[in-house]
């Protein structure tokens, strides 16, 4: 029978110790008493957004919709990443290569990879696009990159009236060049409330305007988030509690391991979360991340058998959309009779159960999330789930889980070579280091 909630357990993981510090991180989270407090409406995004908004992200994706065969979401980092976790999670494996009929969603601004661009503007050549642009400071280099070019493109294309009915802005509510530009042309526009950080924005229009023009139900995702915002607390606890012991114990990795390619881009997301939260004051577990059983011959080596410094936790997905059993073969000269009348599920399972026990065996510790499926009700779910540990563990380590200095040195190197004004101190720095 189908549970009714993601499931989490850490059997193996004596974390018990951690319990009033756990309980104690919950509390400086829940009563906003702890650092980076202006940042936590994501909190309460769930169960805070109204039904006014989601029609009108609905309707706006409507529009989209028919009006468009391909919408751009022009972003980096958590002005993405969130996005494209549900979308893939919940698309057709071969959806790319496949005349649905239906909008499809492609991603832009996330890289300054040349050849990116280039091949992306030749696919939409000729073709009707539209553009959702997501920035909440409005001036991040990648994206307003991407987005001068296509904008460009799409209004030689199709003409200034077409775009500014086609183009989206999702930006601050006041500041930044982006909500400048909207204003001034005169498109619709999503705010990103300014006490929810990037990373913490799939809920908001950020992720729920791109994962309703791709097709999917974002109140059953919001729902699903609500249910986890609400009667959360227990899991939530169970990992933040394991992670942190584990990372005193030495397990300064963590690899977040699915059995489901369609899983690959929500790792990415739970990358940037832990990453981005708790990655300061040279402090935080590393987070990285595996699709098995693919990376079982590339990466599982090294996990079964290389430095005893990590732990996984491995995303299990119930239920899967399909029915594919294997088929006898009267010849058998593969040898795989054994498995003839078996689901090819039923043999990813044996390889996940497998997997798991040989790494316990081989020093890597578990933890387990059991997802029942790969539904928008159980993404929401999941989503929030991690987003609340994320910032409970991030109080636990004693970091403040909601900023990222660190992020602006690149930015300010990048700045410099490039001959940007302002910076022409740090270009003399540079050039004679590196001269
Ligand atoms: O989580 C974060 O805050 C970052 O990853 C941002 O989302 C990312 O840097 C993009 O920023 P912006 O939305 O301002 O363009």
């Amino acid at each position: 029978m189908m549970t009714e909630k993601i499931q989490f357990s850490a059997n193996q993981v004596p974390a018990q110790a951690l319990l009033e510090p756990a309980k104690k991180a919950l509390n400086t989270l829940m009563s906003g008493n702890g650092a980076g407090n202006d940042f936590l409406g994501w909190l309460t995004l769930p169960s805070d957004i109204d039904d006014d908004l989601l029609t009108n992200i609905e309707n706006v994706a409507n529009r989209l919709k028919a009006n468009c065969e391909y919408v751009v979401a022009v972003g980096i980092g958590g002005s993405y990443l969130g996005a494209k976790a549900v979308i893939e999670a919940l698309s057709d494996n071969f959806a790319a290569y496949k005349n649905t009929g239906k909008t499809k969603v492609l991603f832009a601004g996330n890289n300054i990879g040349e050849d990116y661009l280039a091949d992306l503007m030749q696919l939409l050549s000729g073709h009707k696009f539209g553009i959702i642009v997501i920035s909440k400071s409005g001036t991040t280099t990648e994206p307003a990159i991407a987005f001068r070019l296509l904008k460009e493109m799409l209004e030689k294309q199709e003409g200034k009236d077409f775009a500014a009915k086609n183009i989206v802005a999702i930006t601050d509510a006041k500041r930044g060049a982006l909500r400048n530009l909207a204003t001034r042309e005169g498109y619709d526009t999503f705010v990103i409330p300014d006490n929810v950080g990037g990373r913490f924005s799939v809920l908001a229009p950020v992720g729920l305007l791109p994962i309703a023009v791709a097709g999917f139900d974002i109140r059953a995702l919001v729902a699903g988030a609500v249910e986890m915002q609400r009667d959360g607390d227990e899991p939530v606890l169970a990992y933040a509690m394991a992670r942190n012991a584990l990372y005193r114990d030495g397990k300064k990795i963590e690899i977040l391991v699915n059995f489901c390619p369609a899983l690959h881009y929500f790792a990415e997301w739970w990358k940037q979360l832990y990453g981005e939260s708790e990655g300061k004051d040279h402090k935080g577990i590393f987070p990285a991340a595996v699709d098995f059983t693919t990376d079982l011959h590339s990466m599982g080596q090294w996990i079964q058998d290389g430095e005893r410094t990590i732990f996984e936790t491995v995303i299990s997905v119930g239920q899967p959309r399909a029915n594919v059993a294997i088929p006898t073969d009267a010849d058998d000269l593969d040898g795989l009779n054994y498995l003839a009348g078996k689901r090819v599920d039923q043999v990813n399972k044996m390889a996940e159960l497998g997997t798991r026990l040989a790494h316990q065996d081989g020093g890597v510790p578990n933890l387990l999330i059991n997802l029942p499926a790969l539904s928008e009700r159980y993404l929401g779910q999941l989503i929030y789930f991690f987003e609340k540990a994320c910032g409970v563990s991030g109080y636990m380590l004693e970091v403040n889980p909601f900023n990222q200095p660190g992020v602006e040195a690149y930015k300010k190197n990048m700045f410099a070579l490039l001959g940007k004004p302002g910076y022409e101190d740090l270009a003399a720095e540079l050039n004679a280091k590196l001269s």
